[in-house]
């Protein structure tokens, strides 16, 4: 199979920045709490007119204009989301029509909850090698406030709104990005009810349990990937995680031997963004000018379903 690499990056946050202190008016909670048990300090919550369509597509054209390509040369669409706007159309079909992607291509939503973008990553990766335009978009958009449940202090503290949005080239002869996917179907520990259902559809989460998972998953998923790929922890050049807890992160780094300036965070600024949250990463990296062409990057993903994954992968 023919590999993918990472070609632009894009990014669009909501206006309304909510803060710790905020939250502390409407939980009982604190910003020592907080900051101390999850690395969170604000987060943005869409609200007005803001939708994740619109949200989308600001991120898509910024990584469409970051790859210099147009939007006619996009041989595919996914949107990783588990919050879209509607769930028919979805965000891919929403996002096509406003970009005027062309319509000779698959163009559909991913819910894998936070491991959503990495699950896209490897689909897309799968859909290039057979489609005759060799660009694909790949999003991961959420807008959790809508979901979240604010009479518990145990989540409402921890999530945020965003988009983030990669666009990937494949090409022949390249390696692929060796993903590793993987879940086990857990009702009990991490979930949202469906339409279907008497429970009204918000964010239940047994986090310490969910913790303890994660802090087991991402080490696997990281051996994994090096493995398949052939490589070892000194041929990556920037580790990049789901933020969903900066504890998690700071365990993993540390039993790696990760120097600070391998890895980053920015759970401080966006807090736990699901889907979105390795995107913004990857787009905060080059904003910053931390990774740039050529940069190999190990992303590793887990989250609700339970699902993890993870993945080598290259900017051109
Ligand atoms: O993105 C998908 C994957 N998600 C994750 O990986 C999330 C993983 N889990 C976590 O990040 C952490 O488990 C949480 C941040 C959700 C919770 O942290 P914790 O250290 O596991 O806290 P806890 O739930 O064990 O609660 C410890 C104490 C409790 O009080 P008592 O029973 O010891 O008196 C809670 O009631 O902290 C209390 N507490 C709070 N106190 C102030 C829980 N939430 C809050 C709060 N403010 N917001």
């Amino acid at each position: 199979m023919n590999g993918i690499k990472i070609k632009g990056t894009g990014q669009c946050l909501p206006q309304r920045v909510v803060t710790n202190e905020d939250l502390a008016r409407i939980v009982e909670t604190n910003d020592e709490w907080i900051t101390t048990r999850t690395g969170i300090q604000r987060r943005h919550h869409i609200s007005g007119e803001e939708t994740i369509a619109g949200l989308s597509a600001a991120a898509a054209r910024q990584a469409l204009e970051n790859a210099g390509i147009t939007a006619d040369q996009i041989g595919a669409c996914i949107v990783a989301t588990l919050t879209p706007d509607t769930l028919v159309p979805s965000a891919a079909c929403c996002l096509q029509r406003e970009l005027g992607l062309p319509n000779d291509i698959p163009c559909f939503d991913l819910n894998a909850a936070c491991t959503g973008f990495l699950y896209a990553l490897h689909t897309m990766e799968c859909l290039l090698n057979a489609a005759p335009r060799k660009f694909g978009l790949v999003v991961g958009a959420e807008h959790l406030s809508r979901i979240t449940n604010w009479q518990d202090r145990g989540t409402c503290i921890l999530f945020g709104d965003g988009a983030a949005a990669v666009v990937v080239e494949c090409r022949e002869g390249w390696p692929s990005i060796g993903a590793v996917l993987g879940s086990h179907g857990d009702d009990q520990l991490l979930r949202v009810p469906g339409v279907e259902q008497d429970e009204r559809s918000l964010i239940y989460m047994e986090g310490t349990k969910v913790f303890k998972f994660a802090i087991e998953a991402a080490p696997w998923c990281m051996d994994r990937v090096l493995e398949k790929v052939g490589k070892t922890v000194d041929d990556v050049d920037f580790f990049v995680f789901h933020q969903a807890n900066a504890r998690i992160i700071d365990l993993v780094v540390r039993r790696y031997h990760i120097p600070p300036e391998k890895y980053y965070k920015n759970i401080q600024e966006y807090g736990n963004t699901s889907a979105a949250s390795i995107p913004l990463v990857l787009s905060d990296l080059v904003r910053l000018g931390k990774v740039g062409s050529g940069s190999r990057v190990l992303i590793v993903g887990f989250g609700g379903g339970l699902t993890w994954g993870g993945a080598y992968v290259e900017f051109e």
